[in-house]
């Protein structure tokens, strides 16, 4: 959730000539040709409806992840909101694209005000998605074509509508109090109109257990100041004052989302049975949210303060207290135990913006955590530089879990990757830089809806536009998430035939008169058969199914370069991050591979499927060669 708003959108500076691109053949003494010609396409390999399908044990380990943003994906019933009907009609799509899993964002019941993140019932589904039964029957429909299907558990709070919450919040001595964190305010001894009695003010309670059901001990006095300095990552403080008991709850998101209260029992066991039902009807496994929020320092001690102030006008600060503290470790063991009694080996995802590898690398646990913690560190480099990918990439792969690497670019918090790491000049070509970079590294891949054309990040130009509240709170600094939540471009026609609406929930971005799914599936260099064909041949090249993956030409400043291996297979990765045309040669000898020449099962820019020496590999501006070594 290292959540990136300043998109990279740098033109200027950047004066390379087009005329370079596709310099790859030229280089090499061939007569540049058209990109369809000689790409190695997915004909000589077999297409994902007849290869591989990660099926048994580990299944997710040579799996590929798509995450879904319900609202977005496809609008069924003309409401211009995306449901789970819609997700059913395009099931096809996402088959023959190659994907395994689909990670659906909550459709539970909400009110809406994180767009889902807020549930007030963790066991049915949102009426604006649909039916428990449209539900179940995507799931039968996806298993039909080996797709699993992983929910989102949002485990850190409810919505402040949830009737845990209701409860918890009706009287301090509702046994559903201490579901949350209730505290006493900061000085809230001053005596008030109903307490004739009270002339000396009272010392803040913090000793026992201050907000404990019946601790009636401030509910006299005013409200004082919040229990400490701790702040919402979506601004302000973290606390709010309940003025019908006389205490503040804890939220470290919305004040719509309290936060639950982890050092409770009774807490674990409903949460236990919220995996139970979603396991038993059918699905592959979880993606929990926010996990390093769970726990908070009991002495609620204040967090230190950082030079400077955030886009919500806020001191910086350091979320020391409220982050990463080492009891998150034995729920997600708990979490783990729970679902590994259902068959079929179900997967956990952590969203988990880990500070570095060790702290991700404690996530796998003894295995016994989560199998895939996504890595954020990976994600958010936020600048092409083969340096910091090589450096984060070998320290994940030699990570001491020897866990499986979750690899991603773009989410439904992010700015899309397009955006991020695009120079605006090259920025389609650097779609497939990324498209390679995602798909041929050893680990599980997670896409987001859309990636795989381009799909840019379309923000609100007005503030009464937008829908996402922190762009509201943080305008005009931060503009919120509206921009990658736009909806999926389909086609150019109507609303990117993603509703029938009019007005979809938010508008289609203009770039989807040529990013849709109908154009490009007809252009054999587009970006959306760049991945069709990267997803296939991670299925059919067993280095890239299964291989290990070393770097090698370590101290290239400008192409970022690794050998995937399995067996007597060897394949090469070479991309070059730098807009200009790199020549490079590869010894490996040292790395125990024969073989001189390369056999080529992907370049781009689009090019010659001939062998290339090893001695002399040319590689155009962001251009990108997968090849098998001979
Ligand atoms: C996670 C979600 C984000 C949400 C937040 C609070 O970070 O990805 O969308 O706003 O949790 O639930
Ligand atoms: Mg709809």
């Amino acid at each position: 959730m290292h959540w990136t708003r300043s998109v990279v959108s740098t033109i200027a500076g950047c004066a390379l000539s087009l005329s370079l691109v596709a310099s790859a053949h030229k280089a090499a003494g061939q007569t540049p040709i058209a990109p369809s010609a000689t790409q190695p396409t997915s004909a000589t390999h077999p297409t994902s409806q007849t290869a591989f399908q990660p099926t048994g044990q580990e299944w997710w380990k040579h799996a590929v992840i798509y995450e879904i943003y319900p609202r977005s994906f496809q609008d069924s019933d003309g409401d211009g909101i995306g449901d789970i009907k819609g997700i059913t009609s395009r099931l096809d799509y996402l088959h023959d694209l190659g994907i395994d899993a689909i990670w659906i964002t909550p459709m539970y019941p909400s009110p809406g005000v994180d767009y889902g993140y807020d549930i007030s019932d963790y066991t049915a589904i949102d009426p604006v998605y649909g039916t428990m039964a449209d539900f179940d029957n995507l799931v039968a429909e996806a298993k039909k074509r080996d797709i699993r299907v992983i929910m989102d558990y949002v485990i850190n709070h409810t919505s402040d509508q949830h009737k845990w919450f209701l409860e918890s919040r009706s009287s301090r001595a509702n046994p559903k109090r201490d579901w949350y964190i209730w505290r006493d305010g900061k000085g809230e001894n001053h005596p008030t109109d109903k307490d004739p009695s009270a002339g000396t003010p009272k010392t803040a309670t913090s000793k026992g257990t201050p907000g404990a059901p019946n601790d009636r001990s401030s509910s006299l006095g005013r409200k004082g100041q919040p229990p400490n300095n701790w702040q919402s990552w979506f601004g302000h403080s973290a606390w709010h004052w309940d003025d019908k008991t006389r205490q503040y709850y804890y939220h470290y998101f919305y004040v719509e989302q309290p936060d639950l209260n982890w050092r409770n029992p009774e807490v674990h066991a409903a949460m236990d049975g919220v995996l139970d039902f979603w396991m038993k009807r059918g699905v592959a496994g979880f993606r929990i949210d926010a996990v390093s929020r769970l726990f908070e320092d009991p002495n609620l001690r204040n967090d230190l303060y950082l030079p400077g102030r955030n886009a919500y006008g806020d001191r910086n600060i350091q979320h020391k207290y409220t982050d990463d503290l080492p009891e998150v470790h034995d729920v997600l063991k708990e979490v783990r135990r729970v679902v590994d009694r259902y068959p079929g080996d179900p997967v956990l995802v952590t969203e988990a913006d880990e500070p570095n590898v060790e702290a991700l690398t404690r996530m796998y646990g003894k295995n016994d955590e989560v199998q895939l913690p996504m890595d954020f560190q990976i994600a958010d480099v936020n600048e092409l530089s083969a340096p910091r990918f090589r450096k984060l990439f070998n320290e994940i792969e030699h990570n001491s879990a020897h866990g499986q690497p979750e690899y991603f670019f773009s989410n439904h918090d992010q700015p899309r990757q397009w955006d991020r790491y695009g120079d605006g000049v090259h920025n389609d070509q650097i779609a497939k830089l990324m498209a390679v970079l995602e798909l041929t590294t050893r680990g599980t891949p997670q896409m987001y809806y859309g990636e795989e054309l381009g799909m840019r990040t379309t923000e609100p130009t007005r503030i009464e536009d937008v829908h996402d509240p922190i762009g509201k709170i943080g305008w005009p600094k931060e503009k919120g998430r509206d921009g990658e939540r736009t909806p999926m471009q389909w086609s150019s026609s109507g609303e990117a035939g993603f509703t029938t609406a009019n007005k979809p929930w938010l508008p289609v971005p203009p770039s989807t008169s040529r990013y849709n799914v109908e154009a490009e599936s007809k252009d054999p260099d587009s970006i959306f058969n760049t991945y069709k064909r990267l997803l296939a041949l991670r299925r059919t090249e067993p280095a890239l199914r299964d291989g290990s993956q070393e770097s090698v030409n370590e101290d290239d400043l400008n192409v970022f370069a690794f050998l995937r291996k399995s067996g007597d297979a060897t394949v090469l990765v070479a991309l070059n991050m730098s807009g200009r045309e790199r020549t490079v040669a590869f010894h490996l000898d040292s790395k125990g591979v024969r073989g001189t020449n390369l056999a080529p099962l992907y370049t781009s820019p689009a090019g010659s499927a001939d062998a290339l020496s090893l001695d002399r590999v040319v590689l155009a501006p962001f251009g990108a060669l997968v090849a098998a070594v001979r």
